[in-house]
């Protein structure tokens, strides 16, 4: 009875499936998408948003992580500025229920401080209202800026990076939070 509960949990374990996905301008988050499948072994390859056909793909996986860089400063809606945009009522309206979502973003802390990684937040919005479950925040304290509207009481709601300014501080960022996501997802 036990080595069938086993079987089944391996099972299980073997057939859950984790998709990256990004949208990028300038090539920074496409690369970040890179590096962290490289630290996820069993997480599906990259996929750009240009290629997605359908947002109802995000329902093929168990659990996704998506990254989003901040191009339109200061904005309410709209904020990340890339093909994440068109998309979001469309993820707003899927039902994810029982998937988990992670989110990591790009952004400057220092040119761009009043509005560190805003994208973050309103993408995790639009995951929440479709019932998933949200994992992957970070605490703010390593991390300096002014404002970010991707802060919820001492937490982002992703993992911001800092490739203009902090480019250094990037792999460990990285490797921490891809191992914090390997205890949070099932299946990485
Ligand atoms: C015109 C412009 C506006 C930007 N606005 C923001 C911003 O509001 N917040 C932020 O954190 N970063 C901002 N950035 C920085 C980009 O998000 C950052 O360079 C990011 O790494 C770009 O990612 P990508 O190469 O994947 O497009 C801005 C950069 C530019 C050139």
């Amino acid at each position: 009875m036990i080595m069938l509960m086993i079987y089944k949990r391996i099972v299980i374990y073997l057939t859950m499936t984790v998709g990256i996905y990004f949208a990028t301008t300038t090539g920074k988050t496409e690369d970040i998408a890179d590096r962290l499948h490289d630290l996820l072994a069993n997480s599906d390859s990259p996929k750009d948003l240009a290629d997605l056909s359908d947002v109802n793909e995000f329902l093929n996986h168990d659990g996704i992580i998506c990254g989003i860089p901040t191009w339109n400063t200061g904005a309410d809606s709209e904020r990340s500025g890339t093909a994440w945009d068109a998309l979001l009522e469309d993820i707003g309206s899927l039902n994810m229920t029982g998937k988990k979502v992670a989110i990591f973003g790009l952004g400057d802390s220092s040119t761009y401080t009043e509005n560190f990684c805003d994208a973050i937040e309103e993408l995790h919005s639009y995951f929440k209202k479709a019932g998933a479950s949200m994992v992957g925040y970070v605490s703010k304290d390593s991390y300096t800026f002014d404002e970010s509207k991707s802060v919820i009481g001492n937490m982002f709601c992703g993992l911001p990076l800092d490739e203009d300014s902090e480019s250094d501080l990037t792999d460990q960022r990285l490797s921490e939070w891809a191992d914090q996501l390997k205890a949070e997802i099932i299946g990485l």
